[in-house]
């Protein structure tokens, strides 16, 4: 992050929640925290609150929560370090002149960026100037990628040599050090380096300002690692960057959307025969950083994976992170064996057209996959497949079309809207979903949900507790994803007693979804009255749910004990297997 913490508490300490949530809405005090209906999404009755002690807001109706930066990055669509600026303006606090755009032009980064440029002119001059570049050079004619395109994306041949760049470079005048910074050798054992990349096709990354920031590289033949990247650098993180979105941007515009695809050639090859909208994710699950790039030029897309079982997966989790960001989605599905390079080669750029246009919205794309992986007619899948549906349904930001969707799952499963719409009431958006009974029997999830927030809560309000917790309970045993890495987080950095605000901890997960989780799990504990009781009785619980599965490895061990003949050991097992079952039976009996 390129702000200092101390500058972020300082402006903080400077905007109050309460003024600022404020100035966009009006608040009605209740209690110790302050309600108003959600700006966020539509409601009748008051479910969004901010609280003053705790600097957070937090909504119960759509889940949306964070601190006073999360607030305003809602309200005004900015990102993290736009709204630090906006708040920091109107606070009045100075900020240190080493923000990320003046870092980027100065010191290592800057450095980076024109080794990356030389190193990307190194590697293009191999593929025409040498004989095996010329031989990977004909790969590519092979793979149908023109010269023209190959140019224009600085394509290029790192020769078979372990110190081909390191020589070059060296010639330039340009240090290892920095060739180590950009991630283009490595050191070797027992002291010197080696090229990071050889033998292979070059595919300079480049940002949105057409720098080069990182390189992936291809094997010639069908070995493995087919493709190797750039490590992280100072210029390459690399869940920010879209493959080829640079040279896509004024189509995309112009276009009003954009074609997401997987892969290197996935986005040559379109891009080469006119269609221009386009940009890859370069592996398989797409950011929210790379949808909210994408947003900044069209709220329009159209996801076009392999026509795989592990396209089908990245198209779901793609789709739901483009609704999350409040972007209107399309899934196009390949036909089996196809990828989008293949397809347009076999069957040109008028049939791809005609496969983009013809793209399935997010409700008959999903219900399509689950149809084929349920049978609608038995209403145990039935169930199944609302509780799939409905976490996805819920983040349409569009109301109209929410209830669209709704009726048409009753529709379709014959399942009442009625009952779909309350179940709907429950999901939160940016959340995991449990079904209530009528839909699945899976309750002990979502209570075991319940006792991680709560327990993340009651350790936020209270940073004595925390050394408590971290006795009883490792951050492995937190078995939501969202709560184990607050728990971790909280573990390693406040362990010691200190006072802290929840709204410091979400500056260090400023950009992540977890902020809400934070505001909500502080939210959730205003009321609890006996709070050491309750500490104590969600610590008690998890042990014990964490249990479950420790009873079945618990049997197996202590059968390959009895086999070994190790009666201590069985002794032993046997009384931490009766221990935990008692545990349980304690538990269900209250
Ligand atoms: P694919 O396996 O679909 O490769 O991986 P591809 O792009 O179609 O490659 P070709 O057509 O065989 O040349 C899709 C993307 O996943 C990343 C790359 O970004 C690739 O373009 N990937 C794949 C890796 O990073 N490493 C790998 O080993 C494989
Ligand atoms: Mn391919």
């Amino acid at each position: 992050m390129a702000f200092s913490e101390q500058v972020l508490e300082e402006i903080q300490s400077k905007a109050d929640i309460v003024e600022i949530v404020g100035s966009y809405i009006p608040l009605r005090r209740a209690g110790r925290n302050y309600k108003a209906n959600c700006p966020f999404h539509k409601e009748k009755t008051p479910s969004f609150m901010v609280s003053p002690s705790k600097q957070i807001f937090h909504c119960f109706g759509c889940g949306a929560g964070g601190n006073v930066f999360g607030f305003v990055m809602k309200m005004e669509n900015l990102d993290f370090p736009e709204a630090v600026r906006a708040l920091a303006e109107k606070t009045g606090v100075e900020l240190p002149r080493f923000t990320r755009s003046q870092f980027e032009t100065s010191g290592y980064a800057l450095q980076i960026y024109k080794l990356n440029e030389l190193a990307a002119s190194f590697y293009s001059s191999m593929l025409s100037g040498t004989d095996a570049g010329r031989r990977a050079a004909s790969y590519l004619k092979e793979r149908g990628v023109s010269d023209d395109i190959a140019a224009k994306a600085k394509l290029g041949f790192a020769p078979d040599d372990w110190s081909g760049l390191i020589n070059f470079a060296k010639g330039k005048g340009v240090s290892v050090e920095l060739l180590e910074r950009a991630g283009l050798v490595m050191p070797r054992e027992g002291g010197g380096h080696y090229d990071r990349f050889r033998n292979k096709i070059i595919f300079p990354i480049f940002d949105i300002k057409n720098r080069v920031v990182a390189f992936g590289a291809r094997v010639l033949d069908n070995s493995l690692p087919k493709y190797i990247n750039s490590p992280e650098t100072e210029v390459y993180i690399k869940s920010r960057h879209l493959y080829g979105f640079n040279f896509s941007l004024q189509a995309v515009k112009e276009k009003d959307f954009c074609i997401i695809v997987e892969g290197y050639l996935d986005f040559l090859v379109p891009y080469q025969n006119g269609i221009t909208n386009i940009a890859a994710s370069l592996g398989t699950s797409l950011t929210e950083l790379q949808a909210r790039l994408i947003k900044r030029y069209t709220k329009n897309v159209v996801m076009l994976y392999d026509g795989d079982s592990a396209g089908e997966a990245a198209s779901l989790r793609g789709l739901d992170i483009f609704l999350q960001e409040g972007m209107q989605v399309r899934v196009a599905t390949l036909p089996k064996g196809f990828d989008p390079d293949s397809f347009v080669r076999a069957k040109g750029a008028g049939e791809f057209d005609s496969l983009i246009a013809g793209a399935a919205d997010l409700f008959d794309y999903k219900l399509g996959v689950l149809a084929s992986r349920y049978d609608a007619k038995r209403s145990s899948d039935k169930a199944k497949m609302c509780a799939e549906m409905l976490p996805t349904i819920a983040k349409v930001s569009d109301a109209v079309l929410k209830s669209e969707y709704v009726k048409r799952l009753g529709e379709r499963l014959q399942v009442s809207e009625g009952a779909l719409l309350s179940e709907l009431k429950k999901v939160r958006p940016d959340r995991e979903y449990e079904p209530s009974e009528e839909l699945s029997s899976s309750a002990g999830k979502s209570q075991a949900a319940m006792a991680e927030k709560i327990i993340i809560g009651l350790m936020l309000d209270d940073p004595e507790t925390i050394a408590q917790v971290k006795e009883a309970l490792k951050a492995e045993d937190f078995t939501d994803g969202g709560t184990r890495k607050i728990a971790e987080e909280i573990f390693s950095s406040y362990g010691d007693g200190k006072s802290f605000k929840p709204a410091q901890l979400i500056n260090k997960l400023a950009e992540s979804e977890l902020t809400a989780l934070i505001a909500e799990a502080t939210s959730l504990t205003d009321d609890i009255k006996d709070r050491a009781k309750n500490l104590s009785d969600c610590i008690r619980w998890m042990r014990c749910n964490n249990g479950k599965s420790r009873l079945s490895e618990l049997q197996n061990l202590i059968k390959a004990a009895q086999m070994m003949g190790d009666e201590k050991r069985v002794t032993q097992l046997v009384a931490e297997y009766s221990g935990l079952v008692k545990c349980q039976k304690d538990f269900a009996r209250r």
